[in-house]
């Protein structure tokens, strides 16, 4: 990394996060090593076909999630984004994780490309809530009493919210420096959102202690963790 590398250079920063973001939190990735899609096959739980054949299973799987995740808590790095967005002129946080951890460590205006595992609702009769019960136990909707409740997360397969993409596309198109962090970038369409960042001039650093398909295009690399990278780039904040 360059030495002179400050985050308090920039005036309008956007973090790009992954599932790297929050692994020191304890939370697992989902590919590499100890990654989720090692032990479960997505096909079987992450996607609507799944879901309609087996709901049930598929609320097992992300029960286990909300388990596994209600047990963590912000890291640092999580910390020192917040501290960004306090203490900056304009930080917005965009993320394709579901956990809810930047929001936990006091960040505001998160843009979740992916969804959240907190949010539930019924596609049969609109229903909707934010439920942080580890794990969910009634299934079925409370309002229509019928169907199962859905995890509001995009699966595989599943388009991504318009609003949310026109915010994070003009986020990114007005940004001055886009710092990704902990993504392997291979899930479409998120994974090429970071080059809107760079068309439009902005400094792109990536935060991963491994390289990445798009590595080629960002202009400083930290091989190293999230809590590292973050540590060196925000240095010069307020404690
Ligand atoms: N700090 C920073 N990066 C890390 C750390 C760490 N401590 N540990 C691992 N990484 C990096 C890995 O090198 C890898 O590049 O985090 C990345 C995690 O990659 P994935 O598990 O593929 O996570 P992500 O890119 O967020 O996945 C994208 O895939 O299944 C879907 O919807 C799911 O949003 C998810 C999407």
């Amino acid at each position: 990394m360059s030495a002179a590398l400050d985050i308090r250079d920039f005036e309008r920063v956007v973090f790009f996060t992954g599932a790297g973001m929050s692994a020191e939190s304890g939370v697992p990735t989902y590919r590499g090593k100890g990654g989720i899609w090692k032990s479960y096959d997505y096909q079987n739980c992450a996607c609507q076909e799944a879901f309609e054949r087996d709901p049930e299973y598929v609320w097992e799987f992300h029960n286990y999630r909300r388990g596994l995740v209600s047990k963590c808590a912000p890291n640092l790095g999580h910390q020192l984004i917040t501290r960004c967005q306090q203490q900056l002129p304009s930080v917005r946080v965009v993320t394709q994780n579901i956990d809810g951890l930047h929001q936990a460590a006091g960040s505001v205006d998160v843009l979740e490309l992916h969804g959240s595992l907190w949010r539930v609702h019924c596609e049969a009769c609109g229903w909707s809530e934010e439920d942080h019960a580890a794990p969910v136990l009634a299934l079925r909707c409370p309002a229509c009493g019928d169907a199962y409740k859905r995890p509001g997360i995009v699966w595989f397969g599943d388009p991504l919210n318009e609003a949310v993409i026109r915010e994070v596309a003009d986020a990114l198109a007005a940004c001055d420096l886009l710092v990704s962090i902990g993504t392997s970038a291979v899930v479409y369409p998120a994974a090429q959102m970071p080059l809107i960042a760079k068309r439009g001039g902005a400094t792109l650093v990536e935060i991963n202690p491994e390289d990445t398909p798009i590595s080629h295009a960002y202009d400083h690399h930290l091989r190293t963790t999230a809590t590292e990278g973050l540590a060196a780039l925000c240095a010069g904040l307020d404690p």
